[in-house]
């Protein structure tokens, strides 16, 4: 099959363009290598084509897409920081918002058949229930969530007007090799450097606030069944258990053998303070469920980056 992976110089859309080309797709990766984002070019395969343009530049990514003919496209590119989604907003409408529509009016020009698309526990915000899943009424808190949720309704939008079918796919805290640990968001990568080169930690509030962390090589196993399965509907991909962070910064201590020295700022308050999904609509409708265990994702992770940091 043909494919295009938005954003697939980054952490979660390289390892999907991996995993699709292991299983014998074409992949064309769009991604404008954001130096905010989690973008490398050394992320990209060379068996991949790589096309180095902003998603918001409809003409190019019309011209690209028409060129390549994918059957689907898969969206991973986005302004992915909810702190930088409260502080400029503007910003994050205009590429998870008007960028997503260049994305889909080009899917519809070349008459792809599906848009996957990387949506976000934030759209949820702060839930009166756990575990969440797809029932689960979304009340984003951040401008992150709340574009998240209108590239949700764009897509049945898009269903509806044009036939284009979507598949949804609501991450939990995705974490693995590649992750960016310079950035905000990935507790698990910024933890892992700082363990690695023995620098203190920060968590935000008492670390009792608790995610649903799942390794990317799941995530990149949701979006290739989600290539053919799920039609127009949305799914949790989570693990159905919940980690705090302090039980993250436990488990490094015992894969790494240290205890760097902690220090507390203030809870962000646009982060959800509890958070995990029930993954069952994944299983019936996907044919997926998690595969790895945290402790042997952190572990793969630690390795990595022991790696990575030994290259330097
Ligand atoms: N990491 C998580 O825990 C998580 C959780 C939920 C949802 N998501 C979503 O998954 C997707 C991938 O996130 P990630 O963690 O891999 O982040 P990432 O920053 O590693 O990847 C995002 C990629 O998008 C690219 N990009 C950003 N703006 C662009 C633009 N205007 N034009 C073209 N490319 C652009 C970046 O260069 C980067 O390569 C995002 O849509 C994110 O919102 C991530």
């Amino acid at each position: 099959m043909r494919v295009v992976v938005t954003g697939g110089a980054g952490f979660i859309g390289s390892n999907i363009t991996d995993a699709l080309l292991d299983a014998g797709h074409d992949v064309c990766v769009i991604d404008n290598l954001d130096p905010r984002g989690g973008g490398r070019p050394d992320h990209v395969s060379t068996s991949a084509r790589f096309e180095q343009v902003d998603i918001r530049d409809r003409h190019r990514v019309e011209e690209i897409t028409r060129s390549f003919q994918p059957e689907v496209v898969c969206h991973q590119a986005a302004q992915t920081s909810v702190v930088r989604s409260v502080r400029d907003p503007a910003y994050d409408a205009d590429v998870n918002v008007v960028g997503m529509l260049s994305v889909l009016n080009a899917a519809v020009a070349s008459a792809a058949r599906r848009v996957v698309f990387a949506s976000s526990a934030a759209t949820y915000g702060t839930v009166e229930r756990l575990p969440i899943d797809e029932a689960t009424p979304q009340r984003p808190i951040s401008p992150y969530g709340m574009t998240k949720l209108i590239g949700e309704r764009y897509l049945q939008f898009f269903a509806r007007e044009h036939g284009l079918e979507f598949t949804i796919l609501r991450y939990g805290n995705v974490y693995g090799p590649r992750q960016n640990p310079d950035g905000e968001g990935g507790v698990v990568a910024i933890f892992v450097s700082r363990f690695l080169r023995k620098d203190g930690v920060t968590i935000n509030g008492d670390g009792e606030q608790t995610r649903d962390f799942i390794y990317v090589g799941d995530v990149a196993r949701a979006n290739l069944l989600a290539l053919d399965a799920g039609c127009n509907t949305a799914f949790v991909v989570g693990t159905g258990v919940q980690t705090s962070v302090t039980g993250i910064y436990a488990a490094l201590a015992d894969i790494t053998g240290c205890e760097p020295r902690v220090t507390h700022a203030p809870r962000r308050s646009s982060d959800a303070l509890r958070s995990y999904f029930d993954p069952v609509k994944a299983s019936t409708g996907l044919g997926w469920r998690a595969e790895v265990p945290l402790a042997d994702g952190l572990r793969r992770t630690v390795s990595y980056y022991a790696e990575a940091l030994g290259r330097r």
